[in-house]
């Protein structure tokens, strides 16, 4: 019987793309090149299977011709670069990698508090730069997180696991928004008060980390008014998406003191970032690396790979999402 075939939209992990070059007839993108929507609706109708990330988008107007495709298997956890209720539709299972990237996203949510609070990126580049004249008492102050107050807007697995680390690791007091009840379960060992909007979150926290799953539910959460709430000492944090925080008024309320920092690590129209933002020492910008580590990039692989495995074997689909 012939081997399914496959479309991998970038360049995966070596050990993941061998896996998969044995086991279907997979079409790899060794020059990890960008695929325009245009080229990954055409594949829709040429490969059983289409593998995006969070870089390709593939709106609702892709899937209304024929298709071939059976499944999207997103690697990554976040879909809002996938019109999952049209490719569903059209009889197109969309899955993707929840639980393996938790751990590092909320690893660098604590990596972006700390360079925030402790302005370790503003540090590195004056000494890069040989402006550091030495130590002196009043040099670069920054804030202590012990004592300090954590708001989680988004209290699933990352939030969770963000609010475990800034609890045990940094001593801070936690508050967050989750729009469902977080199971006792999942709150076990964490001293959290979950409070009833984000609004109160943005008011009692002097950190604030976003952790929802952006598009058109929580696209725009994060305005000049809440930003306001967080007031003048507040730090914002996003590893979650860009559109969930609006991106002008947080240039504004950096510009006019209404909080004291931001840490990015997603954007509303990656790679594109507001020059504006850019330009300033109290703001900490990453290039979207939440689960850019080793181990956890061979894991949302592999975790692909055995969904594909499922699907074309016949058994339950994993991970489906939507
Ligand atoms: C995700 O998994 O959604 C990350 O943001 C990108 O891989």
């Amino acid at each position: 019987m012939a081997k399914p075939r496959i479309l991998l939209t970038r360049a995966w992990p070596e050990a993941v793309e061998a896996r998969l070059a044995r086991d279907y007839d997979a079409v790899l993108n060794r020059e990890d090149t960008a695929m325009g929507t245009a080229e990954i609706g055409a594949a829709l109708a040429e490969f059983d299977a289409v593998c995006p990330t969070v870089s390709d988008r593939l709106p609702a107007e892709i899937f209304t011709g024929g298709h071939r495709a059976r499944i999207l298997g997103n690697f990554g956890v976040g879909v809002n670069h996938i019109a999952v209720d049209a490719a569903r539709t059209a009889g197109i299972e969309v899955t993707n990698t929840p639980g393996v990237l938790t751990d590092c996203t909320a690893d660098l949510a604590l990596t972006l508090m700390l360079m925030l609070a402790r302005r370790a990126g503003e540090g590195e580049r004056e000494v890069r730069a040989g402006r550091w004249s030495g130590w002196r008492p009043t040099h670069m102050i920054g804030a202590r997180l012990s004592g300090k107050t954590l708001g989680i807007v988004g209290m699933g697995r990352i939030g969770l696991a963000t609010a475990r680390r800034a609890q045990a690791g940094f001593g801070m007091r936690v508050v967050y928004y989750n729009r469902s009840p977080v199971p006792a379960e999942s709150l076990a060992g964490l001293d959290a008060a979950r409070l009833d909007t984000v609004d109160q979150v943005m008011t009692a926290a002097d950190v604030v980390s976003l952790h929802v799953p952006g598009g058109a539910g929580t696209a725009g959460l994060i305005d000049a008014e809440r930003l306001a709430l967080l007031g003048p000492e507040g730090f914002l944090v996003n590893t979650a998406r860009g559109d969930v925080v609006d991106e002008a008024a947080l240039v504004a309320a950096l510009e006019a003191g209404a909080i004291a920092g931001a840490g990015l690590d997603v954007y509303a129209d990656e790679p594109r970032v507001p020059e504006a933002l850019t330009r300033r020492d109290d703001v900490v910008l990453l290039p979207h690396l939440g689960s850019a580590t080793r181990e956890t990039r061979e894991a949302m692989g592999h975790m692909v790979a055995d969904t594909l495995d499922a699907v074309f074997a016949g058994r339950d689909v994993p991970n489906r999402v939507g």
